[in-house]
């Protein structure tokens, strides 16, 4: 759809969307999208629909800030779109924030857009804009669960562990002796034995298999409300710790049930966690560390002898609905990663 675009008024800046992905993470943010406010980002013209947002890149091609010249690219949050116009604040000559005022109610990390100091990489840009957000959120989950000594688990049980935040994780807990247990659906199971993350894998229906006498730590990304309550029942007082992370089977905010036994979950969102970060001032540093071991992760899942996943490149958004789709059914193949350039068409 094609909607007319106003000029820019002084302070302003055109982008021209080069590249973003979807994966699951974008339907959560359509699931949360009143709850945690993430319409609120790139307000629909027309009552009743909702932008979708997603990670990418862009290039300013036009203008009104002294301070950010065209031809400069960031990363960052975008519409499914191919423009975007911002206010930017906070410049400097590695980021700004989109000060726009319609940008509120969600955490501050969303509105941040990195300067990038090089040109277009097509391979690295493609698996940054998918896996950013995610695997960002599976090194500080991994970081959460270290601080508190992963309470002390004799077994960590990660659900929907064919999901790249879940496999993510898994690998952030690489150097844990811990067993790493990955739930999964049926139709995923080898992919995710594949993986070779976990040290064992179940299907959903075979979770009562997993010892229950053992210490566990469940870390939820399926946000299933049904599992959630089979996963309490079956360890019972022996789950020392429910950390949920993700909602990929669940169309609502997961609900609270006071009934359970065991500990209440803990909702853990990595973007408020970024957000403390900033506000301690220790954005930077943490940034270094994580940046050196994206880089790793990237390489194993991009490896050519034996990949993690495979890019599933699109030419423009026609592709855009199919893959929401498939993503929103739960038949998307969790070996592809779904990105689409914007600009080569
Ligand atoms: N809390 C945070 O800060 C945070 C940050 C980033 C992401 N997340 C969340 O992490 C979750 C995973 O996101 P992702 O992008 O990593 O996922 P993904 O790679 O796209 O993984 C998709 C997997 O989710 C399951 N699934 C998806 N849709 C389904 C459906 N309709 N029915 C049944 N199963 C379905 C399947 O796994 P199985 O067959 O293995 O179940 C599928 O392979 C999302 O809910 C996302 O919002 C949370």
């Amino acid at each position: 759809m094609e909607f007319p675009t106003s000029p820019l008024a002084d302070g302003e800046v055109l982008v021209r969307i080069e590249r973003i992905a979807l994966t699951t993470n974008n339907m959560t943010y359509a699931v949360y999208g009143d709850s945690i406010g993430y319409w609120n980002l790139f307000p629909a013209t027309q009552p009743g629909y909702g932008c979708m947002p997603a990670w990418g890149y862009a290039e300013i091609i036009e203008s009104r800030v002294p301070e950010i010249p065209t031809g400069t690219r960031v990363f960052g949050y975008f519409p499914i779109a191919t423009h975007l116009a911002m206010k930017p604040t906070a410049v400097t000559s590695r980021s700004f924030v989109d000060g726009a005022g319609h940008r509120t109610g969600t955490p501050k990390v969303y509105n941040l857009y990195e300067i990038q100091p090089q040109g277009p990489d097509p391979r690295m840009d493609s698996l940054i804009s998918l896996f950013r957000a995610l695997f960002i959120t599976s090194y500080t989950a991994a970081d959460y669960l270290r601080e508190r000594h992963y309470f002390k688990a004799e077994q960590f049980v990660i659900s929907s562990a064919s999901s790249k935040t879940a496999y993510g994780i898994a690998h952030c807990l690489s150097d844990v002796p811990t067993p790493k247990i990955g739930l999964t659906s049926r139709r995923n199971k080898s992919f995710v034995e594949g993986l070779g993350c976990y040290d064992a894998v179940y299907v959903y229906e075979e979770l009562t298999d997993i010892d229950p006498t053992k210490s566990t730590v469940y870390v939820d990304l399926s946000g299933d409300d049904t599992l959630h309550r089979r996963v309490h029942e079956h360890f019972r007082d022996r789950l020392a710790f429910d950390c949920l992370v993700g909602s990929t089977q669940s169309t609502s905010f997961p609900e609270q049930d006071e009934d359970l036994p065991g500990p209440d979950p803990v909702f853990f969102f990595a973007a408020l966690q970024l957000d403390s970060y900033k506000a301690a001032g220790e954005l930077r540093s943490f940034m270094q560390r994580y940046l050196r071991d994206e880089r790793i992760f990237l390489e194993r899942i991009a490896d050519t002898r034996r990949p993690w996943m495979t890019l599933v490149e699109h030419s423009g958004l026609d592709d855009a609905p199919a893959v929401i789709t498939g993503l929103h059914n739960g038949s998307t193949d969790p070996s592809g990663g779904h990105v689409f350039d914007l600009i080569s068409r």
